[in-house]
């Protein structure tokens, strides 16, 4: 196993949506790494792309938020139907040092695949309907970021041009 590198925002590979996963019997092999990346980088959720794979898959686990959780494998992920609204701190591994408070839908109704190829058609809530809207808005080519007002958009575009040029901002902030 290896921790791989994490792509970080201005690398035009997070700005395009991820290829579809034709083959779900590629996505096994890979899993491992990805699973060990995470966890090394203390993120909740990480999507393919994210460590250079153009492909639209992603894996989540927030069992150490909430103990009856275990982790998620979504292949080809779809947001069918989304309800509610609750205001929730992000961050993000591609876009180091920023956390900023997101609105997004509380609940939302997912069709996925998972790594047999069965097909899901499952409804989340709560954090894990969070992290998973966090994954498919990348693999979708989108950064929580862009859910931001302008003005707060405008007082981080210094730092996102830092980490886009050196991987890192000179210093972080919460929004
Ligand atoms: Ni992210």
């Amino acid at each position: 196993m290896a921790v791989l590198p994490i792509v970080k925002y201005g690398d035009p590979l997070l700005r395009k949506k991820a290829e579809r996963v034709i083959d779900v019997q590629t996505v096994p092999g890979l899993l491992d790494d990805m699973f060990e990346t995470m966890y090394e980088e203390a993120g909740m959720g990480l999507a393919a792309n994210q460590v250079g794979l153009d492909m639209n898959f992603a894996i989540i686990d927030i069992s150490h938020e909430d103990e009856g959780e275990f982790p998620h494998i979504i292949i080809n992920p779809e947001i069918l139907e989304s309800s509610g609204s609750d205001d929730l701190e992000e961050g993000c591994l591609s876009i180091p040092e920023i956390r900023a408070t997101i609105s997004r839908p509380e609940e939302v109704l997912v069709e996925y695949q998972d790594p047999t190829g069965e097909t899901h058609r499952e409804q989340f809530n709560g954090l894990l309907a969070r992290v998973i809207q966090h994954e498919v808005d990348h693999l979708n080519g989108v950064f929580y970021i862009d859910h931001l007002t302008p003005v707060k958009r405008a007082m981080i575009n210094k730092r996102l041009a830092e980490i886009a040029e050196t991987g890192a901002p000179s210093t972080g902030i919460t929004l």
